[in-house]
């Protein structure tokens, strides 16, 4: 018979106490069991949303949730490092980052997910190229690491179930927005992949998860810390999301864009934050090499052909088009684009039939907006701001309702924050 109690974990955090390290170790593990009941769970998640964990409760309850499943490990040779973005509108990074570290002589191993609500997910993203698979067993992730040094792909099913069932049941119980338990989560997801280093970008801005800077940056400590905690060289990078990376937003044309970046073109946020991740990441695995002059070279497009192929796309296959195609949202004077939101551009890109409300709903390859002026370019009055794409007409009128007020033009530009806002290091 088991010492512990639920409803007695529930009361300690309930009256503001501490949990021992055997009370979060059996909860986690009991819950995953099915042995703690999900109203139960809920309680737990809402006596921490409103309490609190110290750090050392948040580094144990991640290791509970890694220890929930599997610990993947990877092929000795080149020395592993992945990234994670916490979510933003138009982040497209990994499409060309993953190639473009490999290419630099690191291993990629990037297990994604799909995305929810306004922000996208990068395996809805790459399953517009025709063929691309998102499933692999972890010895074809090992083995594609081993020939081609990058993969991305969905995650296992046996990785940190805790965090899984613990994550469904936060989205129906408004216990999302909860610094130790988001950090957690990410972290055990992170640590249980096997990856030896860790880029983490923060999005900070309206299009980002955590809007202001100040708990985008205590987000971005947590999460240092347990990678810190664990032994994972851990870089921590805020980057702004006030307004979407580059100018397109969706499946199919994020693609492009990426590939447009992977050909040396592109736009010059989506580069400079690339490369700037690319070093960082490069840094962390310890290897010398610089991304700007390999990513110019060509050898991260040839491995993003190699990395698409391998999971059974075809690269060079055209990308599904949109049934309805309208420029919309006419500027209203002549002068500079001085804001151009992001939240409102991912709600558009979402209500055309980019992104989906529930989990299980399909996404449309090719729906999406293109941004066809971004902060600092000159328009005309009259020009179209945007280009809707769509398979389903109807969804216009959401999407012109969601960018109502989401662009001004002015005569000049505003200061705007930096793209890379700070650098936050793990101890190692
Ligand atoms: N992403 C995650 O993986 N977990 C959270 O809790 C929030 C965002």
């Amino acid at each position: 018979m088991s010492t512990f109690s639920a409803v007695d974990v529930i009361r300690t955090k309930r009256d503001g106490g501490v949990l021992t390290d055997e009370q979060i170790d059996w909860v986690v593990d009991a819950y995953t069991r099915g042995l703690v009941a999900d109203e139960q769970m809920s309680a737990l998640a809402m006596a921490i949303f409103l309490r609190g964990m110290t750090a050392a409760e948040t580094a144990r309850w991640t290791r509970a949730m890694i220890d929930s499943g599997e610990r993947l490990s990877w092929p000795a040779g080149r020395p592993t490092v992945d990234k994670h973005s916490t979510g933003g509108v138009g982040d497209k990074i990994t499409l060309p980052l993953a190639p473009l570290v490999a290419a630099c002589g690191a291993a990629v191993p990037q297990l994604s997910g799909r995305g929810l609500g306004h922000t996208g997910g990068t395996l809805d993203k790459l399953e517009s190229i025709p063929g691309w698979r998102a499933s692999l067993s972890s010895a074809e992730i090992g083995a594609q690491l081993a020939s081609i040094g990058a993969v991305v792909c969905a995650p296992t099913s046996g990785l940190a179930p805790a965090d899984r069932k613990l994550y469904a049941l936060r989205d129906v119980t408004a216990t999302v927005e909860c610094v130790p338990l988001i950090a957690s989560s990410i972290m055990s997801k992170k640590i249980a992949e096997g990856a030896g280093a860790l880029v983490l970008d923060v999005k900070v801005g309206s299009g980002a998860f955590m809007p202001d800077l100040a708990a985008a940056r205590e987000l971005a400590r947590a999460l240092v810390s347990i990678g810190d905690e664990h032994g994972l060289r851990t870089t921590a990078l805020l980057t702004d999301m006030s307004t979407p990376l580059g100018r397109a937003v969706g499946n199919a044309v994020e693609v492009a864009e990426s590939v447009d970046v992977l050909q040396g073109g592109g736009p010059a946020d989506v580069v400079e934050l690339t490369v700037a991740l690319a070093r960082e990441m490069l840094t962390l695995a310890g290897v010398s090499a610089d991304p700007a002059a390999v990513l110019a070279s060509g050898q991260a497009y040839e491995t993003w052909q190699a990395m698409i192929s391998a999971q059974g796309g075809d690269p060079f296959a055209p990308l599904p088009t949109p049934r309805h195609l309208e420029p919309a949202v006419r500027a209203p004077r002549s002068g500079v684009v001085a804001r151009l939101d992001a939240r409102a551009v991912g709600v558009a890109a979402w209500r055309l039939g980019a992104g989906r409300a529930r989990k299980e709903d399909p996404v449309q390859s090719a729906a999406g907006v293109l941004c066809l002026a971004k902060p600092g370019e000159p328009v005309s009055a009259g020009d179209p701001l945007f280009e809707l794409r769509t398979d389903t007409p109807d969804a216009v009128a959401g999407a012109l309702a969601a960018l109502e007020g989401a662009v001004d033009v002015a005569d000049s530009v505003p200061d705007r924050p930096p793209l890379i806002i700070e650098t936050i290091h793990g101890n190692r």
